[in-house]
C-alpha cells in the first residue's frame, strides 16, 4: 500500500473507531438500555455469563444498524464483565476483525453455520438473523440443561412461528417451531431510539417449569440440518470456501 492510501486507509479506521464509540455512548446511556440490562439482571438472578456468542452483526464499519448493534454487544460485555466475545459474520471485512479484536472479540474463524456447542451461561446475540441460523444452534444445542442455562436475543421467536407458513417452517425452522411453546419471551427491544435497529428483537429463555412437561423423546433431535445454497441472507460453509477460493 502506498503512503497516500496508508494515511487515507488509517483516517479512515479512526473515523470509524469514533462513530462505533458514539454510538456504545448513545446505547449506554438510553432508556432503551436501562429496561434492557434490567431484564437481564432480572433473568441472571444473581448468577454470571459465561461468554457472549453473536452471529450475524453486519458490516458494522458502513451500516448504522449493524454500528448500534455492536454498541449494544460492547455494552453488555462491559456492564457485565464477559471477558470471551466470540462473533462471526461471513461478511466481515479484515479491518472490521481487527477492530473487533480491539475491542476483546474475537472473530470466529470459521462459519459454523450457527452449530456451536454453547457453554452454560452464554449470552447469544443474533440481530436480525436468517432463521436457518438459529435453527441450526437450536438443533446443536438440543438439551435442556444447555438451553435453560442460556439466554437468546433474536428476532421474536413467536413472531417467526406466526407469521410463516408452516410449510417454510418445516423446512427451515423446525426446531424453532418445536421449541417455541416452551420459551418465555421478553419483548425488551422496542424502545430504541431508532425503530429499524433493534425491531422485532425479543429476549428468550427456556425455564425449567415449562421443560418440566416433555418426555425424553422430545429431545431426540433427527440429522444434521442442510438448506439449499440459494435461500435468501443465510450464507453456507460451501459458500464460504467458494467465496474464499
Ligand atoms: C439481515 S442481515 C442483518 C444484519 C444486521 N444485524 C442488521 O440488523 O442490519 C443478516 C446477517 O446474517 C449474516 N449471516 C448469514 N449467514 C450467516 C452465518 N452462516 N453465520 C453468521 N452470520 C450469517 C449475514 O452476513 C448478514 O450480515
Amino acid at each position: 500500500m502506498s503512503k497516500k492510501n496508508r494515511k487515507l486507509f488509517s483516517t479512515r479506521s479512526q473515523k470509524y473507531k469514533k462513530s462505533i464509540e458514539e454510538c456504545t455512548n448513545i446505547i449506554a446511556t438510553s432508556p432503551f438500555w436501562i429496561q434492557f440490562s434490567t431484564t437481564i439482571k432480572v433473568v441472571l438472578n444473581g448468577s454470571n455469563l459465561s461468554s457472549i456468542l453473536c452471529y450475524g452483526l453486519g458490516n458494522f464499519f458502513e451500516s448504522i444498524q449493524s454500528k448500534y448493534q455492536l454498541g449494544l454487544l460492547l455494552t453488555i460485555k462491559n456492564e457485565f464483565k464477559v471477558k470471551n466475545c466470540y462473533v462471526y459474520d461471513p461478511k466481515f471485512t479484515d479491518a472490521e476483525r481487527t477492530h473487533l479484536a480491539e475491542v476483546g472479540c474475537d472473530s470466529l474463524s470459521e462459519n459454523e453455520e450457527g452449530k456451536r456447542n454453547l457453554l452454560p451461561g452464554t449470552f447469544v446475540y443474533m440481530p436480525h438473523c436468517p432463521k436457518q441460523l438459529l435453527n441450526n444452534l437450536l438443533w446443536a444445542n438440543w438439551n435442556k440443561e444447555i438451553l435453560m442455562s442460556c439466554i437468546i436475543v433474536c428476532n421474536s421467536i413467536d413472531q417467526t412461528v406466526t407469521s410463516t407458513l408452516d410449510r417454510i417452517l418445516n423446512k427451515y425452522a423446525y426446531y424453532v417451531k418445536k421449541i417455541s411453546p416452551y420459551v418465555i419471551e421478553k419483548k425488551c427491544c422496542d424502545n430504541f431510539i431508532y425503530d429499524d435497529v433493534f425491531n422485532d428483537m425479543s429476549l428468550h429463555i427456556f425455564p425449567v417449569e415449562k421443560f418440566k412437561e416433555l418426555e425424553n423423546i422430545f429431545w431426540e433431535r433427527g440429522k444434521e440440518p442442510m438448506y439449499d445454497n440459494d435461500e435468501l441472507e443465510f450464507i453456507t460453509k460451501f459458500e464460504c470456501m467458494s467465496f474464499q477460493s
